[in-house]
């Protein structure tokens, strides 16, 4: 079986029949926010930090990026004030600062974890800082405590308007409960959030969850929540769609129409679905330009509760296969990390692109999170996002020297051996 990191690795026979009887009209929608949002409380709840939450401080939106816009918003910032974020990110979390008229400003990131490197967070606060985005990346549990008190102090001397907020983006993970090292999401933020796009940990093709805590902004939150544009079903039938076509995509990736070249049924299929508007790029250079933010849809909904009741299926799967990497793997690509429930795998190389042919030649497709300080912006289209070229010199190393190992749950133990081969034989390790 061929092995795809990205475009909605999760769906499994039952999301595409589900996918199928949506777009036939043959589904019930009504009532699957609510449903959703039920749902997604008793998950959150377990949290003992989050156990007093309400389905008032749950909002759901189409996209992660509209969960940050959104809470920004209703801080009601001043132009050019600040929001700090991780160099080696997506575009999509650098998009919503701009788009409220904010400054980011980026700290380079831990070259073990790959997450924020916190030692450098203090230098990088100034009195225009408002918020600061903190990634999970692939999942791997930051010490949101460390964050916590170092705002903390530097809010002490801070107006009421002038506090820092902290932006928790678990969008790389949906745990399955919130124990042990998940017990610490949500209980040093401000905002939480999860997105469910379709390369994320479960997905509904699009979506996210936002969870915001913070008191002060929540009666704003509320009212300019009621006030967001619904998407029409037309429009939110993309969602299912998408699950349907990826499928095809899929099944005939591989399939040669001329022997003995590159072109196959399923790139061919690609090209032409993109241009038809039937499947988008996660994330592109042109994320930058706001064009508006909506709410979950209903038939992302539906979607997404079904994948959410499979959660811990699809979670121990990747513990699994983050666990094989672990032990086969030579040394020196293990991830020396805490993270068990990986939504990715990264290994840090010197030959990348021979080590992804080598793959793609036994139909494995890996991926490349993130290629740059802000995915997938070039070097030449890094200073739309105000990142200055040569600022987080670990981010941008990484970015060109990181693949990441899938772990979803259509990768078979027989597919984590060829991959642990392919790599241990050919792969030439990087050191940072
Ligand atoms: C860390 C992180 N946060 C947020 C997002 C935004 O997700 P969405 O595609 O739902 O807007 C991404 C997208 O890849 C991401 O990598």
């Amino acid at each position: 079986m061929s092995v795809f990191i990205g475009s909605i690795p999760n769906t499994e026979r039952d999301d595409l029949e589900l996918a199928k009887r949506i777009l036939k009209g043959q589904e019930n929608l009504k009532g699957s926010i609510g449903n959703l949002r039920e749902q997604l409380l008793r998950h959150l709840r377990e949290n003992e930090n989050l156990a007093e939450i309400t389905e008032e401080n749950i909002f759901l939106f189409n996209r992660g990026r509209d969960s940050i816009y959104f809470y920004l918003k209703s801080l009601e910032l001043n132009e050019e004030d600040e929001v700090i974020v991780q160099a080696f990110t997506c575009v999509a979390v650098v998009a919503p600062i701009l788009w409220n008229k904010l400054k980011p400003v980026f700290v380079d990131i831990d070259p073990k974890s790959f997450n924020m490197d916190i030692s450098l967070l203090k230098g990088k606060i100034t009195n225009k800082t408002r918020a600061i985005v903190v990634q999970h990346t692939f999942g791997n549990i930051v010490d949101m405590k460390k964050v916590r008190d170092l705002v903390d102090k530097a809010n002490r001397e801070r107006a009421e308007k002038e506090k820092i907020k902290i932006i928790e983006d678990s969008a790389h993970i949906f745990p399955s409960d919130f124990k042990g090292k998940y017990s610490t999401l949500g209980k040093y933020s401000d905002m939480l959030l999860f997105s469910f796009s379709q390369d994320k940990s479960i997905s509904s093709t699009q979506g996210a969850a936002s969870i915001i805590l913070d008191e002060d902004a929540l009666d704003i939150a509320r009212e300019n929540y009621s006030e967001l544009r619904k998407p029409s079903k037309k429009e939110s039938l993309y969602n299912a769609r998408y699950i349907k076509l990826w499928s095809l995509i899929k099944k005939y990736y591989f399939t040669k129409i001329i022997p003995r070249t590159n072109i196959t049924i399923g790139r061919v299929l690609i090209i032409l679905f993109r241009n038809l508007g039937l499947i988008k790029k996660q994330a592109k250079a042109d994320t930058i330009v706001f064009s508006g933010i909506e709410k979950l849809s209903q038939v992302q909904a539906v979607l997404l509760s079904n994948q959410l009741k499979k959660v811990s299926k699809i979670n121990q799967k990747r513990e699994k296969i983050t666990e094989f990497y672990d032990t086969n793997l030579k040394e020196n690509f293990v991830f020396k990390t805490e993270g068990d429930l990986l939504l990715r795998y990264p290994i840090l190389l010197e030959n990348r692109a021979e080590v992804k042919q080598k793959l793609l030649e036994r139909e494995i497709i890996v991926g490349n999170w993130y290629s740059s300080p802000v995915h997938p912006l070039s070097e030449e289209e890094l200073g739309k996002v105000d990142y200055k070229q040569g600022s987080c010199p670990i981010a941008e190393r990484v970015g060109k020297n990181i693949l990441n190992l899938p772990t979803n749950i259509e990768v078979t133990e027989e597919d984590a051996k060829e991959i642990v081969g392919i790599v241990n034989n050919f792969a030439k390790p990087l050191n940072i």
